[in-house]
């Protein structure tokens, strides 16, 4: 099978161009590349993606480094795996030798040597991972297809390649029930059986913290993750690596609703970062001891406590009146849990959160501290007054002439309070 036509169709043609002159580089230095794993996956869906994963038949690190001096780009280096990974014009590929790997020890990294690209798709996950396209000139777009990998897709299979492969590496458990939400395929009675086992015999608790963190994550990542987390708790997976974690029905929901808001918010902000998967996680930590149990465990830091705690108290009050309360309450607390409690209480207030993120939040009086110490204000009587000016503009529409009176009033009414005047 080749699949040249549907690169061409449904790529854009600077990523088709791109993977052609690896195909060139690579027989030039005496190699064979392929594309490999998501990349073909995704394909042959009618969802391409742009991560890139190239394996070549040979030195992959010297193809990468080939490919640099050919486009430009940085090439970083992970010898011990045989890889590297290419950071150039089209973001970050990653350019590995066809390997075998060998683990030493169940859930340990591997160890790898290097093999043909056959092997290579042996030694992977599922089959509907296992395909490779051959990016040679005179057989550019053929179709490696060893394991029975375009069958499974069809049918909607997820199957893992050999008995020990949950074994081998637990956090295989995690990506197959990720793919199985994520596309709506199942596992076939073998894979199901094996996953069961590797469960029972706690296989995962072999895991580092931080893998198990990164799945985790990665599952948070997901369009809905509400499908593969309820699937991993229903299977008792949860329960193992986060048992603080609270998953029902109603806080499922909640989660979905942050990734909502947070979409919202992505839409009108681009350029302001978030934690995106802390934010959904909130929805699931019932306590402050849960919120400080999963810090420790997957070693987070002070902001994520903080933000915990800061969440459950948050819950527990009532939402303000007026919009300076609402800035008040809300802008000292992280954005994360602002999109949080709006996702909470949505239903009721909706358009007064969504005035809050887009108006409110960022609102700033139309006087400055300038204007207060021109008329012999000083120190923290200054932020008192300020903060005045800038309810008078939020619930009064006042303009700056009386945002000045107000704050020197509050300033000064301030200062007679503290007996400093
Ligand atoms: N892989 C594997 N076993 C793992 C992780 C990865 O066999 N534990 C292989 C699979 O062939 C996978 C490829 O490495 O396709 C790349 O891994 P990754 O980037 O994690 O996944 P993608 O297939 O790109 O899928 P996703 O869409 O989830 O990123």
């Amino acid at each position: 099978m080749n699949l040249a036509r549907e690169l061409d169709e449904r790529l854009p043609s600077s990523v088709v161009q791109a993977l052609r002159t690896v195909g060139v580089i690579a027989e030039s230095l005496g190699m064979t590349a392929f594309v490999v794993g998501g990349f073909v996956r995704d394909l042959l869906l009618g969802t391409p993606t742009l991560d890139v994963d190239i394996v070549a038949e040979g030195d992959g690190t010297k193809l990468a480094q080939a490919l640099a001096r050919q486009w430009g780009g940085t090439v970083t280096l992970h010898e011990r795996f045989l890889t590297a990974t290419l950071h150039w014009a089209m973001g970050r590929w990653d350019v590995a030798t066809a390997r075998k790997e060998r683990y030493p020890q169940p859930a340990a990294l591997p160890e790898v040597e290097p093999a043909t690209i056959a092997d290579d798709l042996w030694r992977r996950d599922f089959s509907v991972n296992a395909m490779a396209i051959c990016l040679s000139p005179d057989r550019f777009g053929e179709l490696i297809d060893p394991t029975g990998g375009y069958g499974d897709l069809q049918k909607g299979i997820i199957r893992i390649l050999h008995d020990g492969s949950f074994v081998d590496d637990p956090t295989r458990i995690f990506r197959a029930v990720r793919y199985e939400q994520r596309f709506g395929f199942r596992m076939d009675a073998k894979t199901l059986r094996l996953l069961y086992q590797a469960r029972n015999e706690s296989w995962l608790m072999r895991l580092s913290r931080d893998r198990i963190k990164h799945e985790l994550w990665r599952t948070l990542q997901e369009r809905d993750p509400t499908k593969p987390l309820w699937r991993l708790w229903q299977w008792g997976i949860l329960r193992v690596v986060a048992p603080e974690l609270r998953i029902t029905k109603a806080r499922l929901q909640w989660l979905k609703q942050i990734g909502e808001w947070l979409r919202w918010h992505q839409g009108h902000f681009p350029d302001e970062a978030l934690q995106r998967e802390w934010a959904l996680l909130l929805s699931l930590l019932p306590t402050a001891d849960a919120v400080m149990t999963f810090c420790q465990r997957y070693q987070l830091g002070e902001w994520e406590r903080q933000s915990g705690s800061a969440l459950l108290r948050a819950l527990r009050s009532r939402l303000p009146k007026r919009p300076s309360g609402w800035v008040r309450k809300f802008n000292p607390l992280p954005l994360e849990v602002a999109l949080a409690l709006a996702a909470r209480r949505s239903s009721v207030a909706k358009e007064s959160w969504q005035r809050y993120f887009l108006e409110w939040r960022l609102t700033r009086p139309d006087i400055t501290g300038e204007a207060l110490r021109a008329h012999g204000i000083e120190g923290r009587a200054i932020a008192v007054g300020l903060q005045a000016a800038l309810a008078a503009k939020l619930d009064e529409n006042a303009d700056a002439a009386e945002q000045l009176r107000v704050a020197l009033r509050a300033a000064r009414c301030f200062l007679r309070r503290s007996g400093l005047r």
